[in-house]
């Protein structure tokens, strides 16, 4: 990364701590005058406020059509002004986003993973060419997470993270019953199968008038995806490595809870610069640690795998999938939370929220609890006023009665898999799958199948979807079309696998992120349709059991790599550059 100049951390000003350490290259005396007639401009309100007041760059993922991102702005303004009561100078401005929700299932979705790398370029960016003192970045949805902290990690200025917050659950009128943005997927797939009018009780719908109610009332507002999903997977990790207020992650969308953090940051972006606490001192090995026995207490999405190690990877601290398994082995499970639970973000909020959670695990010995946070205190200092979880709450187990002994995650090796691949086993699917291979060079022919009724029921099948990797997608589309019409078509007796990603809001026998991937001549690309795969969380084992190396290696010797379907343009640039998915699937690592 560029080392920019900057004041020593000690630097006085008539006594005071200097706090504009970067931006008084271009605002001191005499120096510069173009940038200054500039900043005038934008609103710098007199001479002392030039010479003396740090400027903090505000950028928020703010967009107006996705409820994760529609409010970001105004949580923007909200900062802004506790900023400028610090006598700060916040500059708002924004980065990208690209909807999860929304694409999913389309060619859109190609962009979703790429927009994480053009959040942290934007951030990196404008800070530096700005030359901000300060950042305090507001995300909403999934990517928007990772992309935030990996831009701040690369410029490593005093920063604080702000999570826009999850969104309320649904009510379904036709069903009589709570729905969330999963409900769609799965209401999709009972439809195909002509089963979605069993779904109201008495009858009384048609099967058109319970998806109209259903799409009309999923998402009743602002905030990300309800569950234990990606957004709030990444949210619930950012909160426990220390780059949010406590309670950051838990608190809903259009919460007075929401707007009070937001009201608090100035403040805290104020201890950070006096401190000079930056986003490296917090991103250490002791707090991924710690991010990840929070991933497997909850039940994070797999997708936090991904992210977690490219966040990692940007803030230079060595973790790779094997710690991931290391922590998964000695986590208990204990969040009834969606997908594979019934509970979602607002619900554990009512009952403590993540800091309840971090105190108990702090309590039971698993979260280091003196990792250092923004608010230049550590966790176990920020959560020690926090009420425990109450007794007769049901969304989180006691550590000693869990709803599964170890992590939900399980890294999986193999002679398909020999750089890794990631699993999510709760443990109601079981532990162990074998069937014959039925593959997929791409999710869409295996939706088209789905709906021609190809798949049979009385059969193991392992379901195979490659070239969706983070080169072949290109940009490792999010598959949730097909694991939803499987879960709502009753299916038990598929895996599926994919070098691909599955959405956070996915669950049954899944196996993704397979390295190598089919585009770069990975074993994937050598399964044929009939070969037996067997998938062992037990023994964390993917592989072909009677297919050999030398059968592998003799038929990836007839195979061709193939035409990328993009050749110019974002996603052209992206294949180009990205690494593999057990390297978090990152674009500056040269
Ligand atoms: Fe934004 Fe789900 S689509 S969090």
């Amino acid at each position: 990364y560029v080392n920019f100049p900057h004041m020593d951390t000690t630097a006085t000003r008539n006594g005071d701590l200097v706090l504009n350490r970067h931006s008084t290259f271009i605002t001191r005396e005499h120096d510069f005058p173009p940038a200054k007639a500039m900043l005038y401009a934008a609103g710098v309100p007199n001479e002392e406020a030039m010479q003396k007041s740090p400027h903090v760059g505000i950028a928020s993922a703010w967009w107006e059509g996705n409820p994760c991102n529609m409010h970001l702005g105004d949580l923007g303004k909200t900062i802004k002004d506790s900023v400028d009561r610090e006598g700060f100078l916040g500059w708002r401005y924004n980065t990208i986003g690209v909807s999860d929700g929304i694409t999913m299932g389309n060619e859109g979705m190609r962009f979703s993973l790429q927009s994480r790398e053009i959040i942290a370029d934007s951030i990196e960016t404008v800070t530096c060419a700005q030359a901000h003192d300060a950042c305090i970045v507001v995300p909403g949805c999934d990517k928007n997470m990772p992309g935030c902290v990996m831009g701040i990690a690369r410029h490593n200025r005093p920063s604080v993270v702000v999570y826009g917050g999850t969104q309320r659950g649904g009510f379904s009128k036709t069903l009589q019953k709570p729905i969330d943005m999963n409900t769609p997927s799965e209401a999709r797939g009972a439809f195909i199968l002509g089963t979605l009018k069993d779904w109201s009780k008495d009858g009384k719908y048609s099967a058109e008038e319970i998806i109209s109610d259903i799409e009309k009332h999923s998402v009743p507002g602002a905030g990300a995806c309800g569950g234990m999903y990606t957004a709030n997977s990444l949210a619930t990790v950012i909160e426990t490595l220390g780059l949010t207020l406590p309670g950051s992650s838990s608190a809903p969308a259009e919460s007075p809870a929401k707007l009070r953090e937001c009201e608090r940051i100035g403040e805290i972006i104020r201890i950070c610069l006096e401190k000079n606490i930056r986003p490296r001192d917090l991103l250490t090995k002791k707090a991924f640690e710690n991010a990840l026995v929070m991933i497997m207490a909850v039940g994070g999405s797999t997708n936090s795998v991904l992210h977690v190690l490219a966040m990692a990877k940007t803030a230079e601290v060595n973790l790779n999938l094997d710690d991931f398994q290391r922590v998964s082995n000695k986590t208990p499970f204990i969040a009834n939370m969606a997908p594979s639970g019934k509970h979602t973000m607002e619900d554990l909020f009512n009952v403590g929220g993540i800091p309840s959670v971090m105190k108990l695990l702090i309590a039971g010995g698993l979260l280091d609890g003196t990792a250092m946070t923004v608010t230049g205190k550590s966790l176990a200092e920020n959560v020690e006023a926090w009420p425990s979880l109450p007794q007769g709450q049901e969304i989180i187990r006691s550590l000693s009665n869990p709803i599964k002994s170890s992590g939900h995650i399980e890294i999986l090796r193999g002679n398909i898999a020999p750089g890794g691949a990631v699993a999510k086993i709760t443990g109601k699917e079981g532990l162990h799958f074998e069937g014959k291979a039925r593959v997929f060079d791409k999710e869409e022919f295996l939706c088209t199948s789905l709906d021609n009724g190809e798949i049979p029921h009385d059969e193991n099948i392992v379901l195979v979807v490659r070239y969706e990797g983070p080169k072949g997608g290109p940009g490792m589309p999010e598959q949730l079309r097909a694991s939803g019409t499987l879960k709502g078509g009753g299916f038990k007796n598929v895996a599926l696998i994919t070098d691909g990603r599955y959405s956070g809001a996915s669950h049954g026998f899944i196996v993704g992120h397979i390295v190598p991937e089919a585009a770069v001549g990975g074993p994937i690309a050598a399964i044929r349709d009939g070969d037996v795969i067997r998938i062992d969380a037990e023994n964390h084992r993917i592989e072909m059991p009677h297919v050999s190396d030398e059968e592998i290696q003799e038929r990836l010797r007839t195979w061709k790599p193939r035409r990328l379907p993009v050749t110019r343009g974002t996603l052209a640039k992206y294949a180009h550059l990205v690494s593999n998915a057990s390297e978090g699937a990152v674009t500056d690592i040269f």
